[in-house]
C-alpha cells in the first residue's frame, strides 16, 4: 500500500527511482511523483534552489513521460500511492514539500491523528497544498529542523499516531537521506557506495543484496558512504546485514505477457519449493525447521485458529478441512481484520497462525499482535522473508514462492496450501495417523506439481470458455466441503481481476437464496472432484439446469455423469481427495485471467486494488 524509494549515491537518482517505483508498483499505482536534490525541473517551492518535484496521478509511466531523461540530481526519493486520505489528484501526489520547498518527503501508511496535527499547524500559519494525512509530516519535519535531520525525524515521528514508512530529504544536506518506521515496512540497501531505502527489497535488488530491515520504532540516516540506525531516544542500534537470495529474473515477466500468467506458471515449481526437504519418507511425516515447537508442545495442541485476509484467508479455509481431517482437533480460520476488535479469547492450548504472502497485510499482523499480547502463540505462514509478520510471530514457514508481483495472488494459494499440509501431516502423524496413510499423503503432495503441469499443458479449453464467457455480468462458484473455501477464491479471481460480479458459495447453499438469481445469462461454476460429496454437488448442478442456468462443471477426466448434466466441462487429474484444491484452483485462475484479457482488464494492476495493504 504506497512503495517508497530513496536513493543517495553517485549515479544519477532520478532513473534509479523510477526503475524502484516500477517494480513497487504493485503496491499502489493512484499516482506517483519523485523529489531530486537539484533545481531544474516543476518546483512547487520557491524557485531553483528548491528541490525539484516532479509528480503526477496515473501510473509509473505517466510520471516517466514527465521526468526529463538527463535530469541531474544524485539524491532522490520516489513514491507510489495507493490513496487513502484525499483524492486522486496531482496535489495529493507524493512527495511532499513544507513550504519553502526545502524539505520533501514520501510516505506510507496511515496518520490517525492528522486532524489535530493539521488544526494546530493552520492555527501557525502553515498553508497545506493537499488533502493528504501525509503533508503534516513534512510541516512538522521543517519546523523541528535544527541542524540535525535525524534529531528533526524522530521529533516529528514521536508526535504521529497511526502507521508510517517515511522518508525525508533536506535541500541543505543534499547528500543525506533519513527514514523512520512504524507499522509500514521499511528496508535499507547497502551498495557499493551508494544507498537504497525502499518499501521492500524488490525495489532494490538490482543494485543490492544488502540489506537492513528496520523495526518499528527505528530511525534511519544514511548517506552514499554511510548508514546510521537509532531509536525514538537517539541511541544508536546495530542492526545485523542480511542476504537477499532472490534472482532479478524472478521479478521479471520472462517472456509472459503478465505477472498473474507468469505466477499461474510457476506453480508447480512453487509447490515443490515449498515442500523441499519437508517431507520425510522414512517417518512418513512432515518435517517444519522453524516453528519452535518441540514435540511435546504440538501434542498439547487443542485447537488451531489460521488468521489471514483475502486469498491467504482462503487457503487457510481449506487448511482447516484438512487439519480436521488428518490430526482431529478442531480448526477455524478466522479473517484477521474481524478477530482483532472481537476482544477474542485465546485458549491456553491454541496455536494460531498468521498466513500472509507479504507478511505486511496490516489486519493480519495486528490481529497477530492482539493474540499474542493475550499470551497466545502465532506462527507465521509467509512469503517475503524478513517481512513483518515473518520477523515478529513465534516461529513459523516460508514458503518460498519466489516473489510474486500480481496483486491477485496465485501461486502464494496453492504453496501456502503446501505448508499448511505438511504441517497437517506431521501433527497427524504425532497423533493418530498411520505410517502407511502418512507415506500416501507424501505421495499424494509429491503427485501435485506434476497434476498442475498437467493442466497447464492444455489450457486452450480454458481460454475457449473464457471466450464464450467472459461477457456475462454475474458469476456463481460453487463447491463443497474442503473445496467450498476454493469456490470463493474462484469467485474473488474472476472479482479482482475481470471486474465480472462473481459470488463463492457452498454448492448446498443456493437453495437457500441464491438461485434467485440464477437466469440464462448468470452461469454456475461447480467444482465437482471425485470426493464423498460428488454426488451432492451433481444434485445442485441439476437445480441449477432445472431453472435454466449454464452449468460449467470442473471435474476429474472421464467423468461422464458430470459431462452429461454440465453444459461444459473442463477436467483436472483424478488425485487424493484432499488435492483438489490445489487442482481446481489453477482453472479457475486461469479462467479469471483469460476473461480478463478478453474484457480488456490491466491483469496485472486491477484497478482500486493495491498487493500488499498496510493499512486498516
Ligand atoms: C490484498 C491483495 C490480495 C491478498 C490480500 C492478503 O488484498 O490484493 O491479493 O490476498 O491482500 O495479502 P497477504 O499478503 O496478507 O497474503
Amino acid at each position: 500500500m504506497c512503495g517508497i524509494i530513496g536513493y543517495c549515491g553517485p549515479r544519477r537518482a532520478a532513473p534509479i527511482l523510477l526503475e524502484g517505483l516500477k517494480r513497487l508498483e504493485y503496491r499502489g499505482y493512484d499516482s506517483a511523483g519523485i523529489a531530486l536534490a537539484t533545481p531544474g525541473c516543476t518546483t512547487a517551492g520557491e524557485g531553483a534552489d528548491s528541490l525539484g518535484v516532479i509528480k503526477a496521478r496515473g501510473k509509473i509511466k505517466d510520471l516517466k513521460a514527465l521526468v526529463p531523461p538527463d535530469i541531474a540530481g544524485t539524491t532522490g526519493i520516489g513514491h507510489t500511492r495507493w490513496a487513502t486520505h484525499g483524492e486522486v489528484t496531482d496535489a495529493n501526489a507524493h512527495p511532499h514539500l513544507d513550504g519553502t520547498g526545502d524539505f520533501a518527503i514520501v510516505h506510507n501508511g496511515v496518520i490517525e491523528n492528522f486532524h489535530q496535527l493539521r488544526d494546530h499547524l493552520l492555527a501557525q500559519g502553515v498553508e497545506f497544498h493537499s488533502e493528504t494525512d501525509s503533508e503534516v509530516i513534512v510541516h512538522l519535519l521543517a519546523r523541528a529542523y535544527q541542524g540535525d535531520l535525524v534529531a528533526a525525524l524522530t521529533a516529528t515521528v514521536s508526535l504521529l499516531k497511526g502507521t508510517y514508512g517515511i522518508v525525508a530529504m533536506y535541500r541543505g544536506e543534499p547528500g543525506r537521506l533519513v527514514g523512520a518506521r512504524n507499522g509500514s515496512p521499511l528496508v535499507l540497501g547497502i551498495g557499493q557506495g551508494e544507498m537504497f531505502l525502499a518499501s521492500d527489497t524488490t525495489a532494490i535488488l538490482g543494485h543490492t543484496r544488502q540489506v537492513i530491515y528496520l523495526e518499528d520504532g527505528e530511525v534511519v540516516s544514511l548517506t552514499a558512504d554511510e548508514y546510521a540506525t537509532s531509536d525514538l531516544m537517539n541511541r544508536e542500534i546495530r542492526k545485523e546485514v542480511d542476504h537477499i537470495s532472490w534472482e532479478l529474473e524472478s521479478i521479471e515477466k520472462t517472456g509472459f505477457t503478465h505477472f498473474m500468467e507468469k505466477e499461474i506458471y510457476e506453480q508447480p515449481e512453487a509447490i515443490r519449493r515449498a515442500l523441499r526437504g519437508r517431507l520425510d519418507r522414512e517417518y512418513a511425516t512432515g518435517h517444519l525447521g522453524g516453528l519452535n515447537l518441540n514435540s511435546r508442545e504440538l501434542l498439547e495442541v487443542g485447537r488451531i485458529v489460521l488468521l489471514a485476509a483475502g486469498t491467504s484467508y482462503h487457503a487457510g479455509m481449506v487448511a482447516t478441512y484438512a487439519l480436521e481431517e488428518l490430526v482431529r482437533v478442531p480448526a477455524v480460520a478466522e479473517l484477521a481484520s474481524e478477530l482483532r476488535y472481537r476482544n477474542p479469547l485465546v485458549e491456553r492450548d491454541a496455536l494460531y497462525f498468521a498466513a500472509s504472502q507479504s507478511g505486511e497485510t496490516a489486519d493480519t499482523l495486528y490481529a497477530m499482535r492482539e493474540v499474542q499480547r493475550k499470551g497466545g502463540r502465532v506462527l507465521g505462514i509467509c512469503n517475503v522473508v524478513g517481512s513483518t509478520i515473518a520477523r515478529e510471530s513465534d516461529g513459523g514457514v516460508y514458503i518460498h514462492s519466489g516473489p510474486e508481483i500480481s496483486v491477485a495472488s496465485t501461486k502464494a494459494f496453492t504453496s501456502q496450501l503446501a505448508a499448511f499440509y505438511v504441517f497437517a501431516l506431521l501433527m497427524g502423524r504425532m497423533r493418530h495417523l498411520s505410517h502407511d496413510q502418512g507415506l500416501r499423503l507424501i505421495e499424494a503432495l509429491e503427485a501435485v506439481p506434476g497434476q498442475i503441469e498437467a493442466i497447464l499443458a492444455h489450457t486452450e479449453p480454458i481460454r475457449a470458455l473464457a471466450r464464450r464467457y467472459a461477457s456475462c455480468e454475474h458469476f456463481f462458484f460453487l463447491g463443497r466441503g474442503i473445496n467450498y473455501p476454493v469456490a470463493l477464491e474462484a469467485a474473488l479471481k474472476l472479482k479482482e481481476v475481470s471486474y465480472i460480479h462473481a459470488e463463492g458459495y457452498s454448492a448446498a447453499e443456493i437453495k437457500h437464496g441464491p438461485l434467485a438469481l440464477i437466469t440464462e445469462e448468470t452461469p454456475s461454476v461447480f467444482l465437482v472432484p471425485r470426493d464423498g460429496l460428488r454426488e451432492k454437488v451433481i444434485t445442485s448442478m441439476k437445480e441449477v439446469k432445472a431453472r435454466r442456468g449454464p452449468v460449467i462443471a470442473l471435474a476429474v477426466e472421464g467423468d461422464q455423469e458430470v459431462a452429461r448434466v454440465a453444459d461444459e466441462v473442463l477436467y483436472v487429474p483424478e488425485a487424493h481427495h484432499l488435492m483438489y484444491p490445489f487442482l481446481l484452483a489453477v482453472p479457475a485462475q486461469l479462467f479469471a485471467y483469460y476473461c480478463a484479457l478478453e474484457r480488456g482488464c490491466n491483469v496485472d494492476q486491477p484497478r482500486n486494488l493495491a498487493k500488499s495493504v498496510t493499512v486498516e
